[in-house]
């Protein structure tokens, strides 16, 4: 008796050691550039203590918000090289990788609501996307919504004369490129991180983004009017580098894979009321104007932007678009 105890013991001491190290947790760095009180950032979060739950300390996720890590183009290569494993951009920068099929969901007026954006993403527009990052050493995951764009200078913006002439800023896409120049405005790619000051400094006249990137990146404190004009829609996708996740233990993905299915309902069940909240807090502040396109300001938007479809095809190719007609039933032309 005596001796099976000092034997338990003595195992115990040998094993300890390889035990600690089993215990050394899996480290999943999730680098992205918006601030945390937003749907992108709330979402992180969420992935990180469902992870952490599920996977019983086994992986430990370091969410590092607000470009602290990476700025835009500098996150993308950061995965590729493993230096980060998790990221969620927008999906109008996927173009440096050599993706341009994923900007045809920044045409203008694509979405009619939140819910055709969301049944796109969750059919064969989703995934006939991710397909494409495959070759590229990523690995799609999930779609996470931030909503619809509103667009704002220092000067009124109701009809599309309005735009001529302005400098503004965009996140990366050519479809985004072609109808700010389409408007007689002119886009000009700058990191996230930078947009403030650029807008602040007079470097760019005006910028889009959803109403809790405004809020939060505090845009609206630089524009005088930001037209509420949900012209195009902003929604990002969280991928991971490949070769980390093929690499994981099938039980702890598994794990991960339950983490971000539920992190993933949880931002897109966010997302909407954010943004509202958020457009509240940006017209309380007194800061900005807001303006609020009538329907024949925004028909006349949309059929000034119009010729960025037929543009779209020689960029993005047929192929996507007529994914996307005919998961929403839509013709493109
Ligand atoms: C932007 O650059 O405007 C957006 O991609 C920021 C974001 O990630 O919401």
């Amino acid at each position: 008796m005596r001796q099976s105890i000092l034997a338990a013991l003595i195992a115990g001491l040998i094993l300890a050691p390889s035990a600690a190290l089993a215990q050394t947790p899996i480290v999943i760095k999730f680098s992205h550039v918006v601030a945390n009180d937003t749907p992108k950032g709330k979402g992180a979060l969420k992935f990180k203590e469902l992870a952490e739950k599920y996977t019983d300390g086994k992986v430990k996720v370091e969410v590092y918000p607000n470009s602290s890590l990476y700025k835009d183009k500098e996150e993308i290569e950061a995965l590729q090289l493993g230096s980060v494993q998790m990221l969620a951009p927008s999906t109008a920068k996927f173009a440096p990788l050599g993706v341009k099929e994923f900007e045809a969901l920044d045409l203008p007026w694509l979405f009619k609501d939140d819910e055709t954006y969301a049944q796109a993403m969750k059919g064969q527009v989703g995934k006939w996307l991710f397909q494409k990052l495959e070759t590229k050493g990523i690995t799609g995951l999930a779609y996470w919504d931030n909503g619809f764009h509103m667009v704002s200078a220092n000067r009124p913006l109701s009809k599309p004369a309005d735009f001529e002439g302005l400098k503004f800023r965009i996140s990366g896409s050519k479809i985004a490129d072609q109808y700010f120049r389409i408007l007689g405005s002119i886009p000009q790619i700058m990191a996230f991180s930078e947009v403030y000051q650029a807008l602040q400094t007079g470097v760019v006249d005006g910028c889009e983004n959803t109403a809790s990137n405004y809020l939060t990146q505090k845009f609206y404190e630089v524009q005088k009017d930001i037209t509420v004009s949900y012209h195009a829609h902003l929604q990002y996708a969280v991928i991971v580098n490949s070769k980390f996740w093929g690499g994981l233990p099938p039980d702890v993905r598994g794990q991960l894979e339950k983490a971000m299915a539920e992190a993933t309902d949880y931002t897109n069940s966010i997302a909407r009321k954010e943004n509202d909240d958020a457009l509240a807090e940006i017209k309380k502040s007194g800061k900005t104007t807001l303006h609020y396109l009538t329907d024949d300001e925004r028909k006349a938007w949309q059929a000034a932007m119009q010729p960025t479809y037929k543009w779209a095809k020689g960029r993005v190719g047929p192929e996507v678009l007529d994914v996307i007609a005919k998961e929403l039933h839509i013709e493109m032309n």
